[in-house]
């Protein structure tokens, strides 16, 4: 395995490709995009099978899945139906071979020695390729199907901190004990340990002082949203500064849509076919979930953000010609974008003419090998 020297650590995410790229959201009804128009996407495991290998085949780093208990209502149920996470990652670590594969994992779900043990479990099966995208639980409707209330939103954090904390010393150390404001573990013991020294690869999508300052601290990658490429820019220099001060390096990822065709009218009305076709009620609640207020807004601007979200679920757009979206990945790679993760309308129809037409571009342009 290519490691990268300044981390010490290995794997595809590590590697020495300058832009690396995954896919997001297969094991989801609908995967990201927001929408009722046509596709072949089903959330079985079986096309997920399809679509991994596929991502191997054309080199991709990563295959990240979404963390969901509970649809976003409207007439699609937007992810209603949503494979289980570890599980998901297990199977498809015994069926690939290169590809690193990630949990997206809500904390207060699950005890950190069973998400720890069952964590060095796929990392045994994959041979060091699993990861684990740590989320506090935003979507109060799914984490309420758990009992009890959300905890309040830094409260989160700390809990997350400690559960992550108590996850690396399980991983590392031998057996210890340890007692803090929301575990008490004694004689904390695991093995098999992982096959990844210092464990797998942790990445988090927090977005608030609180996110952020929780991925600077423990995490591998921090998973953003890039609205604008100058918004972009700042967050990932604020990440770095902030990793900084712990005395930390950490990678940036960003997810995005692609829809890429022979030609930018082609593109461009795919594209708007997504939208047209929206399920505005679902948006709505992912939107009013995020706290963003529509009327703080001008309309445009508004409208300008549910459209992304019906497209794919807030990706940076990659719309057009084979080039362009080249050229709009070779963007985001130049704000300090290390990792892109893609979504597209039908995943394993789209995923064929990216690696056959867009990867070259990307090959020639330095950004992958
Ligand atoms: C690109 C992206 C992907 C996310 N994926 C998930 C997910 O799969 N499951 C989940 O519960 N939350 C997910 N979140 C929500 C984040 O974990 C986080 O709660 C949210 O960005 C708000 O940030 P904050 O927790 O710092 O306030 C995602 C957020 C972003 C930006």
């Amino acid at each position: 395995m290519e490691e990268l020297a300044e981390t010490g650590r290995s794997g595809p995410m590590f590697n020495a490709n300058r832009l690396k790229l995954g896919v997001f959201g297969t094991n989801v009804s609908n995967g990201c995009a927001v929408s009722l128009a046509p596709t072949s996407f089903e959330p079985t495991f079986e096309h997920n099978l399809e679509i991994a290998a596929k991502a191997e085949h054309y080199g991709f780093e990563a295959l990240v899945p979404v963390g969901r208990w509970k649809g976003f209502g409207g007439p699609s149920d937007f992810n209603g139906t949503c494979m289980e996470v570890y599980t998901w990652a297990a199977a498809l670590a015994a069926r690939t071979s290169e590809i690193a594969i990630f949990a997206t994992s809500h904390v207060s779900t699950i005890h950190p020695i069973v998400a720890a043990k069952q964590a060095a479990t796929i990392d045994q099966i994959s041979g060091g390729r699993f990861g684990v995208n740590v989320v506090c639980g935003w979507f109060s409707d799914e984490m309420d199907m758990f009992g009890g209330s959300q905890m309040e939103h830094d409260t989160r954090y700390r809990h997350a901190d400690e559960w992550v904390q108590i996850a690396r010393r399980l991983w590392t150390e031998q057996e210890f004990d340890h007692e803090g404001e929301f575990f008490k573990i004694k004689g904390g013991y695991l093995l098999p340990k992982p096959v990844q020294k210092s464990g797998p690869v942790l990445i988090n999508a927090g977005i608030s002082p609180a996110g952020r300052d929780f991925a600077a601290r423990h995490m591998d990658f921090s998973f953003t949203l890039v609205n604008t490429l100058e918004g972009g820019r700042e967050v990932v220099e604020d990440m770095h500064q902030r990793a900084a001060a712990y005395g930390r390096q950490i990678g940036m990822i960003a997810n995005a849509v692609v829809v890429c065709r022979e030609t930018e009218q082609e593109a461009r009305d795919a594209y708007q076919h997504i939208v047209d076709n929206g399920d505005w009620v679902a948006t709505e609640n992912i939107l009013t979930t995020f706290g963003v207020q529509s009327q703080s807004m001008d309309d445009a601007a508004a409208r300008a953000m549910a459209e992304r979200f019906v497209a794919g679920w807030g990706g940076y757009p990659l719309v057009g010609t084979p080039e362009q979206v080249a050229e709009g990945l070779a963007e985001m790679s130049k704000i300090g974008i290390d990792l892109v993760l893609l979504s597209w309308l039908d995943y394993n129809e789209e995923i064929s003419f990216f690696g056959e037409r867009v990867m070259p571009l990307l090959k020639q342009a330095g950004l992958r090998s």
